[in-house]
């Protein structure tokens, strides 16, 4: 057999234990979630080793010069197995796509409740971390009240207090799954609690340990009682949970981790990276770019005044929101996904209309403006319209959905890297009259 071959095999078989491993349970018993982890790890951790024994000296693609001023866009540069994003075909989760993912999600309904269960009996945050919230000015954004609460609740963290007491390394995912589980179960009684002070919503109610994670969290913001709203939150925080690990919020929250930061520190991060425009804040920016368009040019404008506007905020140096990608060239099919919920349920809303309509007029004028590498709509040109609808108009609260939905991509991304190793990240850069030295003899 050829050495090719011979490796071919070799990672076939790789591959075919783990996905073994990943799918079929040892036990009769339904396994709790750190336990099914605690059968997966040892696959995983073998799988790592014996793919850098293999390849780990290979190169892996020429870095440009570009990249380094770029951005780092594109370099190959860190792993993350959770959910990986084709340009073309947007983002597949552990190798689904986003209608296989809603095919596959509801028939657990076994796991679902112990899982909902175990969130619920965790969901009650910290007296001081509510003194916290209450005391914020309405006018501080919600954004950085939600990083606040989540950077204060480090003060409770398991994996802090196992590192001070000397936990070994091989078991620093255990804490950190016990954090990450925390952190996940608070975030409804933290995101309710802003939005409430903030718009003056009145009191919170209890979590109910008996619905899942997204009704608690609809009800908790005052929507329970509204099933289409609440199965908007499940499509929601699934399409919003990952996108890879090299866009900011995944990334921050990768790189504050290697550093041993326990989940809570390295998720506050993440929000931080998220609250910025040309990420997640771009879902808020896109109802407020609507909304200003509609008071310009009025509603049920003709496609030529719409084109207009999108000139117009080119031509005052401002990006259109929620179009464009770092990575993706097609249609995100986040915002299929979403358009799909919205001509189910709200085929007449005029704005869904307009987004349609704009979606039929801005990718011409980015082509034909010529800068951006990719003229189509991305996640957050759809969701603020879908939240407006059933009532949720408060546009400078949705990143703290999206923040919501992210906990579980940079969760999972925490306790994998603790669980297999991940080292402490380090790149290095380099000074401008190093890169003209290194080049100088080249010519
Ligand atoms: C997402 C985004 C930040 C990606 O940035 P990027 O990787 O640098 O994108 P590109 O390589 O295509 O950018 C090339 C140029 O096109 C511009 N461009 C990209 N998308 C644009 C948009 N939607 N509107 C106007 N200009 C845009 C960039 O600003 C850049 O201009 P510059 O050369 O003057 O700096 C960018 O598309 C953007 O700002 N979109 C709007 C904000 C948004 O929706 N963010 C959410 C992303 S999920």
């Amino acid at each position: 057999m050829s050495s090719a071959l011979r490796s071919v095999v070799q990672q076939s078989r790789r591959s075919a234990f783990v996905r073994s491993a990943r799918f079929a349970s040892t036990s009769t018993k339904q396994a709790t979630l750190k336990e099914r982890l605690a059968e997966l790890i040892p696959a995983e951790i073998q799988n790592v080793k014996e793919t850098r024994a293999e390849h780990g000296k290979k190169s892996f693609g020429p870095v440009l010069v570009d990249q380094l001023y770029g951005g780092m866009r594109g370099l190959p540069a860190l792993i993350w197995d959770g959910s990986v994003l084709d340009p073309e075909e947007g983002i597949r989760f552990r190798g689904k796509t986003i209608p296989e993912c809603q095919q596959l999600l509801p028939k657990a309904p076994e796991q679902v409740t112990s899982l909902s269960k175990d969130w619920a009996a965790r969901a009650a945050i910290p007296d001081f971390v509510e003194d916290i919230l209450d005391r914020c000015p309405p006018t501080l954004h919600p954004m950085s009240q939600f990083s606040l609460a989540v950077t204060a609740l480090n003060h409770d963290s398991a994996f802090a207090k196992a590192y001070q007491q000397g936990v070994s390394k091989k078991e620093y995912w255990q804490p950190t799954f016990e954090d990450c589980m925390d952190l996940i179960a608070k975030l409804p009684n933290i995101a309710g609690r802003i939005y409430r002070n903030v718009y003056g919503r009145g009191k919170l109610p209890a979590i109910d340990a008996n619905k899942d994670y997204a009704y608690n969290l609809a009800t908790l913001l005052g929507f329970g009682e509204k099933s289409e709203f609440v199965e908007l939150m499940r499509l929601y925080l699934t399409i919003h949970s990952d996108h890879e690990g090299g866009n900011v919020s995944a990334h921050a929250g990768k790189l504050v981790g290697s550093a041993l930061s326990d989940p809570f520190l390295a998720f506050g991060a993440s929000l931080n990276g998220l609250a910025g425009p040309l990420h997640g804040l771009a879902n808020q920016e896109v109802l407020i770019w609507l909304r200003k368009m509609q008071s310009k040019i009025g509603q049920n404008a003709s496609d030529e005044a719409v084109k207009e506007y999108v000139w117009a905020t080119l031509k005052g140096g401002q990006v259109v929101p929620g179009y464009g990608h770092a990575v993706l060239r097609k249609t995100d099919p986040r915002y299929s996904a979403q358009r799909e919920f919205a001509l189910k349920h709200l085929p007449e809303d005029p704005l869904f209309k307009l987004v349609g309509q704009i979606y039929k007029i801005v990718p011409g004028v980015l082509l034909e403006a010529g800068k951006a590498k990719n003229p189509w709509p991305n996640v957050d040109a759809h969701s603020g319209v879908l939240l407006t609808h059933y009532g949720l108009e408060e546009m400078q609260f949705y990143t703290v959905l999206f923040g919501v939905s992210r906990a579980f991509g940079v969760a999972a991304q925490l306790i994998w890297d603790r669980a297999l190793g991940a080292p402490l990240e380090r790149p290095k850069s380099y000074s401008t009259a190093a890169i003209q030295k290194i080049f100088k003899d080249k010519q």
